[in-house]
């Protein structure tokens, strides 16, 4: 039995594009996030106030979160590193803290530059200091079925960080598949263990799609109850600590899966399509996900 309702997250606007060569003009930025507000989505990842020298792309968090138009219905989220990032994302008002580290070591260090045990006080600080000043929290955990340094990640690696990340307060935990490596197998394998610790309604997916088994892994976590998904815009996205890493499922393509078959989302996948376009000329390339090329009228004899 599927789910009947499933929330999508954008993660387009932060994951999408840390991830893209050029940095793109904060007016871009601000009408990328306009545009998305307006499609029925409840929650998009803005930006990150990590440090400008890792992510120049980010740079301009506080500007972007400034200048953009709120939609009271949409939660604003940002990733946040550590308190110094929280002082900044408090600063812009964010609606929703999102903390992050890996459960590989190799991609903690070389995301965080820290080994994961020494990512725990940083994290909890930023939990307190977030939840004290009245945002909610979110915590992902990164590499939960492989890491481009260490190899496959153990299920029990996934759930001794999960655990320790709950038990600071976090609401909600966003499982990623970094590097888009994962089959429904192995997710079938990680969400068993999960949830033997933890109910499905706490538990997000983060999909990114190198080898094309996003949406395969989707389905099998649909069927295991998870009703919360990351995706972006167009497919952008990827990690720059995170050799070989992709984009992530698209928005457009998961829409198109879900509403297909009879599960609801509340976002209009004609505006995310029209979106995606706008995001083409924007990042100046064509972008990968299927429906975007369907609205590039590249449909042929296909459409229904
Ligand atoms: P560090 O160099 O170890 O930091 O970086 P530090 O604490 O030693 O501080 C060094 C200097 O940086 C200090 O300045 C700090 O003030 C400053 P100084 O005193 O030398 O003048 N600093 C900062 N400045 C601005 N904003 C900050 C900040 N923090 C320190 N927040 C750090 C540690 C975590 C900051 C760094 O490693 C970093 O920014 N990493 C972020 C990498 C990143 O953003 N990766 C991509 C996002 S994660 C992802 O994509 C995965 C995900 O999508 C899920 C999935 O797909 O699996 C979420
Ligand atoms: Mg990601």
């Amino acid at each position: 039995q599927l789910p009947k309702q499933v929330q999508i997250k954008e993660v387009g606007p932060r994951d999408g594009l840390q991830n893209e060569m050029m940095f793109i003009p904060t007016d871009d930025k601000v009408n990328l996030v306009n545009q998305l507000s307006e499609t029925g989505l409840s929650y998009i990842e803005v930006t990150s106030f990590v440090h400008p020298k890792w992510i120049p792309q980010l740079a301009d968090a506080v500007e972007v979160l400034k200048e953009m138009k709120r939609n009271t219905d949409v939660t604003y989220a940002a990733l946040v590193p550590n308190s110094k990032g929280l002082e900044r994302a408090i600063q812009a008002d964010v609606d929703d803290v999102s903390v992050f580290m890996s459960a590989s070591e190799g991609h903690n260090k070389s995301n965080i530059n820290k080994s994961i045990d020494e990512t725990f006080p940083v994290l909890k600080e930023v939990v307190d200091g977030a939840l004290a000043a009245g945002k909610t929290v979110r915590g992902y955990i990164s590499t939960v079925i492989a890491c481009p340094y260490d190899g496959y990640t153990k299920p029990e690696q996934v759930v001794y960080v999960a655990e320790k990340l709950f038990d600071m307060g976090i609401s909600e935990i966003s499982l990623g598949d970094t590097i888009g490596v994962g089959v429904p197998t192995q997710v079938d394998a990680l969400l068993h263990e999960m949830l033997r610790h933890f109910s499905a309604e706490k538990l997000a997916m983060h999909f990114h799609d190198t080898r094309g088994t996003a949406l395969a892994n989707i389905m099998t976590s649909l069927a295991h109850g998870i009703t919360k998904f990351d995706s972006a815009i167009g497919g952008l996205g990827g990690c720059p600590y995170a050799k070989g890493a992709s984009g992530n499922v698209a928005t457009e393509d998961l829409l198109y899966l879900l509403h297909e078959m009879g599960i609801e989302t509340g976002v209009n996948l004609e505006k995310i399509q029209k979106t995606a376009l706008y995001m083409e000329g924007i990042v100046g390339k064509k972008l990968s996900s299927k429906l975007v090329a369907i609205a590039r009228g590249e449909e042929g004899t296909c459409r229904i």
